[in-house]
């Protein structure tokens, strides 16, 4: 019998009515019957102190197991400043610390954003694919997923609403399934 495909979400938002962790619920509505998804919530993992890398907090030991036990990741990045956010980016240097325990190496991941302005994000993902260089990730190319005016999209009960955006997230996810399978 085949395994499912396991697959970790996070989001680089701690906002209670955040649209990333909507578009993430979203997808994990859709999530294809070959695959389960998992979401984690950064919250809670502390301000990357390097003197203290050798004794990581619960949390990022959670967080590391958990990218460790899944065979491929999905990320929903807001933009902050024309980046990706501080907690998005603070998660991912614990998790790849300290230098020989990168817990993000050779990982496939799909990544998705969700954005009030008109560029849905485009400018943190391409920084965000920048930092999959170093960390030796593998960034799905395509579809790229990139959610503009938010706002318009969800509806009062912080559901994904759109059609065309939830189509365009399960596509997402289905190409995700066959570079992971791929890549095994
Ligand atoms: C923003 N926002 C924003 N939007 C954008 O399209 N480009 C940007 O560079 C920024 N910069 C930015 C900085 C900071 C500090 C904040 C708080 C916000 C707006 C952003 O898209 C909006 O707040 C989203 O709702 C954030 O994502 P979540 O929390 O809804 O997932």
């Amino acid at each position: 019998m085949d395994t499912k495909l396991s697959i970790l979400g996070f989001a680089g938002s701690l906002r209670q009515g955040s649209y990333n962790r909507i578009i993430l619920r979203a997808a994990q509505e859709m999530v294809p019957s070959g695959a389960e998804l998992k979401i984690f919530d950064l919250a809670g993992i502390p301000p990357f102190n390097q003197d203290l890398e050798n004794e990581p907090a619960e949390k990022v030991k959670e967080f590391k197991a958990a990218i460790r036990a899944a065979d491929a990741l999905l990320i929903a990045t807001p933009e902050y400043n024309y980046s990706m956010p501080g907690v998005l980016k603070n998660a991912l240097d614990s998790a790849s610390r300290p230098y020989g325990d990168n817990a993000l190496d050779g990982k496939p991941v799909a990544i998705m954003g969700a954005s009030m302005g008109m560029l849905g994000t485009a400018r943190a993902q391409y920084h965000l694919r920048q930092s999959c260089v170093f960390l030796n990730m593998y960034p799905l190319n395509s579809p790229e997923v990139m959610v503009a005016v938010a706002q318009e999209k969800v509806d009062g009960n912080g559901r994904l609403t759109d059609p065309k955006t939830r189509d365009k997230i399960a596509e997402l996810l289905q190409a995700l399934i066959v570079w992971a399978r791929r890549l095994k």
